[in-house]
């Protein structure tokens, strides 16, 4: 039995560790501890996933919200440690770029529990990001990094990663896979017909375009612009209702919602024509469901989009025509992943 110990903490976490979590269930091998930091903790952004997801309830629950990414991912560091020192797991898997990402993948690699990162090698080579320094950082920490891009395994290389370096396909597509028959039954979501076009689906929560008025101000204008053309759809990430309040700005014309479940955010990409964003999985969805997508900020990780033209920066135009992307895999990315977790990682 190999023993894994798996940390989420945010929200596109649940939605990947909810694909191998079964996928570990379902095999006779391995022994899956899930730990979940605390980092998302309000029932929209955290509980709401685990139930309609099915995802067997966390093993272990710490209680790390709010503060500067340096408390937060400190106190992350300290406790993670303690329970991997308890749990003693052959290795330690990490999901994406957040501070939960970077708190696991620290504490297991100075106990020299190998590290597991599945989504390795996105980069969007702007440092002020947070989770560009979260992804790189973990990355160098890992012993076993799994990429869902051939980009993602060419910018490893660039760091001189090319060790346990595998392409596997995006799990994010299995999970979008798994949710149509639910997804397909959504005809509402807090009270806007999915019947109804023109939709455009919309999330905003990054730091750069939530943490200065002007930043905000200048993505509430253009929003509201696209109202010309669209209803906006655009439920609201606690940190993004929070920047409106204190910098007293309105939504004018987008219609905003409280956070969604995971099958809702499926059936209103389904529904809807256009996707605007900043979220890095938003982007890759819309296309899982043949939508066009606006990434609002000046670079992304997902490359391969633009350069199929579903995806364009806000500030550039559209490559044509558009093609399809056959690196995202084809849905079976966790059975993938969790054999080469098997040839490589000895217990
Ligand atoms: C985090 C991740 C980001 C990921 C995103 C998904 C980092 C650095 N960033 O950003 O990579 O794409 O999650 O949503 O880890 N808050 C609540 N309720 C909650 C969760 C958060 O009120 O359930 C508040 C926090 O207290 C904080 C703010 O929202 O003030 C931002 O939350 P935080 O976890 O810092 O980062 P996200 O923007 O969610």
């Amino acid at each position: 039995m190999l023993k894994i110990l798996s940390i989420v903490g945010a929200r596109p976490q649940f939605v990947k560790a909810s694909v191998l979590r079964r996928a570990f269930d379902a095999s006779d091998d391995f022994h899956e501890l899930l730990l979940h930091t605390g980092q998302h903790y309000d029932v929209k952004m955290s509980d709401i996933f685990f139930e309609e997801l099915d995802i067997r309830k966390p093993d272990i629950r710490l209680r790390v919200r709010g503060g500067s990414h340096g408390a937060m991912t400190g106190k992350m560091l300290e406790e993670i440690e303690a329970q991997l020192l308890e749990n003693r797991p052959d290795a330690c898997l990490v999901y994406g770029d957040t501070n939960s990402t970077l708190a696991g993948a620290l504490a297991a690699s100075k106990l020299h529990i190998p590290v597991i990162h599945i989504e390795a090698g996105l980069r969007s080579l702007n440092k002020r990001m947070p989770e560009e320094i979260n992804r790189v950082l973990t990355d160098h920490a890992s012993e076993l990094l799994f990429s869902p891009t051939v980009s993602g395994v060419t910018n490893l290389k660039n760091e001189g990663i090319t060790r346990n370096v595998f392409a596997v396909g995006d799990i994010m597509y299995d999970a979008t896979l798994a949710s149509l028959p639910k997804a397909r039954a959504i005809k509402e979501i807090q009270g806007i017909d999915l019947r109804k076009s023109p939709l455009a689906a919309c999330t905003i929560h990054r730091a750069e375009n939530t943490d200065t008025y002007e930043a905000l101000s200048k993505i509430m204008d253009w929003l509201n612009a696209q109202c010309d053309d669209y209803n906006v759809v655009l439920p609201l990430h606690p940190r993004t209702k929070n920047a409106l309040v204190d910098y007293g700005l309105s939504t004018g014309r987008i219609t905003t919602i409280e956070p969604i479940g995971y099958y809702e955010m499926q059936a209103l990409l389904a529904a809807s024509e256009m996707v605007f964003t900043d979220s890095g999985g938003l982007q890759k969805e819309a296309y899982f469901h043949g939508k066009p997508c606006v990434t609002l900020r000046d670079e992304t990780e997902w490359v391969e989009l633009i350069e199929a033209g579903w995806n364009r920066l806000w500030s550039k135009n559209y490559v044509t025509p558009r093609t399809a992307v056959e690196e995202y895999g084809n849905g079976q990315s966790a059975a993938l992943i969790l054999d080469t977790i098997r040839k490589t990682i000895t217990g």
